[in-house]
C-alpha cells in the first residue's frame, strides 16, 4: 500500500527524531496495535527499544506464549516477560465495579510496569499503542458532553508517573490502518487478523467478582468458541468475538444427574472501528453447535446465550 508504505517511513523519521539515542520501554498487550507499535519503533532505534509484557492472569489460553514466541524467538526484539499475575488477581479480590476493576488492573499496572521497567534502567520513553478511538472515546462519545463510558486501560497516568515522555506512532490511526501499517511492517497476517483484545483483559468479560475458577472456564470455552469460528471460516468476517461468562448458575441435566454450573453468553460483532458495532448473524446451526460443543468440552458451563445487542446502546465488551 502506497500510502502506508510513506506513512511508514515518516512515522520512523519522527520516531528517531523524538527519541535520539535513548533507550524506550514500550509495552506489549499481545494485540496488534502494541505488537504494530512494537516493530515500527525496533525498525526505528533497533536494540535502544526493550518491550515488556505483563501477564496479569487475564489472558486467553496460550496467549503469553504466542506473544513471547513471536517478539523473542521470531524478531529478535529484546522483551522482558514476566508472571505477575498473583499480584493482580489478588487485588482483583472481592471487586465487581466495573470501572474499579479497570482502575485496579490500570493501577497495579503501572506499578508492576514501572518495576519491570527499572530492570532496563534508564529509559527516557514509554511507547504505546494508543490508537485515535481510545483517545477520543475516553474523552467524549459522539461528539457529546464529556463523559467516561469506559477508563481506558492504556491512555494517561504512566507516563507522568514515571517521568518518561510518550512515544505514542499510532495515535492518529484508526484500527484498519494500524493492519494496514502491520503488513507493511511484514508482521506475519495470523497476527495482524487478530481480533481486538481489551488492555484489562478478561477481567471485563467476567461480571461480577472474578475468580481464578470463573477464569479458567472462561479460557476454555473461549478456546472453544474461537476454535469453531475459525472453523466455519468466519473468523475474519467478525470484528471481534469472545465469551463473556455470568455471574448466575442455572440448573441443567446432564446424563441422569442435575447440574447447576455458570451460564455464559457468546459475544460476535462486526465495526469497522470499534465506536459502533453490529451483532454478527450467526445461523442457527452455528449457535446450536458451539452452544453443545462448549456445554460438552467446558465443565463448569451447562448454558449458552448469544449476546444481540448492538453499538449503541451496548458496549462490545461487557464491562
Ligand atoms: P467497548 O466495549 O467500549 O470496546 O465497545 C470498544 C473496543 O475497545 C476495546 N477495549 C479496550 N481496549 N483497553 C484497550 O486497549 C481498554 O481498556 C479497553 N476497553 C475496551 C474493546 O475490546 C473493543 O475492541
Amino acid at each position: 500500500d502506497w500510502t502506508m508504505g510513506a506513512y511508514r517511513e515518516e512515522a520512523i523519521a519522527k520516531i528517531r527524531e523524538q527519541v535520539g539515542d535513548a533507550k524506550v520501554i514500550c509495552g506489549l498487550s499481545g494485540g496488534v496495535d502494541s505488537s504494530v507499535a512494537a516493530v515500527l519503533i525496533h525498525k526505528a532505534i533497533g536494540d535502544q527499544l526493550t518491550c515488556v509484557f505483563v501477564d496479569h492472569g487475564l489472558l486467553r489460553k496460550g496467549e503469553a506464549e504466542e506473544v513471547v514466541s513471536m517478539f523473542r524467538d521470531n524478531y529478535n526484539i529484546p522483551l522482558i516477560a514476566a508472571d505477575d499475575s498473583e499480584r493482580f488477581l489478588s487485588a482483583l479480590d472481592g471487586v465487581s465495579d466495573p470501572e474499579v476493576k479497570r482502575k485496579t488492573i490500570g493501577r497495579l499496572f503501572i506499578d508492576v510496569f514501572q518495576e519491570h521497567a527499572n530492570e532496563v534502567g534508564g529509559a527516557a520513553f514509554l511507547a504505546q499503542g494508543t490508537l485515535y478511538p481510545d483517545v477520543i472515546e475516553s474523552v467524549s462519545f459522539s461528539g457529546g458532553p464529556s463523559v467516561t463510558i469506559k477508563s481506558h486501560h492504556n491512555v494517561g497516568g504512566l507516563p507522568e508517573k514515571m517521568g518518561l515522555k510518550l512515544v505514542e506512532p499510532l495515535r492518529e490511526l484508526f484500527k484498519d490502518e494500524v493492519r494496514a501499517l502491520g503488513r507493511e511492517l511484514g508482521l506475519p497476517e495470523s497476527f495482524i487478523g487478530r481480533h481486538p483484545f481489551p488492555g484489562p483483559g478478561l477481567a471485563i468479560r467476567c461480571p461480577g467478582e472474578i475468580t481464578r475458577a470463573k477464569l479458567k472456564i472462561l479460557r476454555e470455552a473461549d478456546a472453544v468458541y474461537i476454535d469453531q469460528i475459525r472453523k466455519h471460516g468466519l473468523y475474519d468476517e467478525i470484528w471481534q468475538a469472545f465469551v463473556a461468562i455470568l455471574p448466575v448458575r442455572t440448573v441443567g441435566v446432564m446424563g441422569d444427574g442435575r447440574t447447576y454450573d455458570h451460564a455464559c453468553a457468546l459475544r460476535a460483532v462486526t465495526s469497522v472501528d470499534g465506536m459502533t458495532a453490529d451483532y454478527y448473524p450467526f445461523s442457527h446451526e452455528f449457535l446450536g453447535e458451539t452452544a453443545t460443543r462448549i456445554i460438552n468440552e467446558v465443565p463448569g458451563i451447562n448454558r449458552v446465550t448469544y449476546d444481540i445487542t448492538s453499538k449503541p446502546p451496548g458496549t462490545i465488551e461487557w464491562e
